[in-house]
């Protein structure tokens, strides 16, 4: 499929059907984010699958994510990533973006819709998983199939013209 096509087709699935990702499709998902670049390849995301009742239990007492039955935690090693010199800045969120990023767009490929959220409460989330100090969760992707009622939200349609946001020096 055309890339910028994909990338145009994408919306924030905020409506999910009941239908579960197979083990295979979630396989490959998870194989993109495998192969993101990440600073100095240190590779500091540590990924959680949210998709046992338990675990779902535990993550909707923190965030709903719009009822998807799947969701994938992107969680940052702050230990082990690249520290960037002089400014002192962790490079463990921008590693997990781009990972995340490419795990949204192979969903998309592969006719799986996604949310991402970062609007939780992240301490309340690291007590909920218990997770080690070095480890912050940064990212949800919720994943899954489109209700019959999703539709892309307004913001969805608001991109600005690149002269907005891209000046050549
Ligand atoms: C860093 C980031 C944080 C976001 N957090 C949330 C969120 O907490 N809840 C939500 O519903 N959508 C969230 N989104 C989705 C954006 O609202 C959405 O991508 C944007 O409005 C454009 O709409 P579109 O994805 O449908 O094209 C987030 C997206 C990004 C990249």
């Amino acid at each position: 499929m055309d890339f910028l096509k994909l990338c145009a087709d994408r919306y924030s699935l905020r409506s999910f059907a009941d239908t579960p990702v197979s083990d295979e499709v979630l396989n490959q998902i998870l194989e993109a984010g495998r192969l993101a670049p990440t600073a100095m390849n240190l590779q500091p995301q540590r990924i959680f699958v949210i998709r046992s009742s338990e675990a779902l239990e535990k993550m909707r007492a923190v965030k709903k994510c719009y009822g998807a039955n799947t969701i994938l935690m992107i969680c940052g090693d702050t230990e082990v990533a690249c520290n960037r010199p002089k400014v002192d800045h962790c490079m463990a969120e921008m590693d997990c973006t781009i990972v995340t990023t490419q795990m949204m767009l192979a969903a998309q490929s592969l006719g799986v819709g996604s949310c991402w959220i970062c609007a939780f409460d992240v301490p309340a989330m690291a007590k909920a998983f218990d997770l080690p100090e070095n480890l912050t969760p940064y990212i949800l992707l919720a994943l899954g199939y489109p209700a019959e009622d999703a539709a892309p939200g307004p913001r969805h349609f608001e991109r600005y013209p690149l002269e907005h946001t891209v000046t050549e020096l």
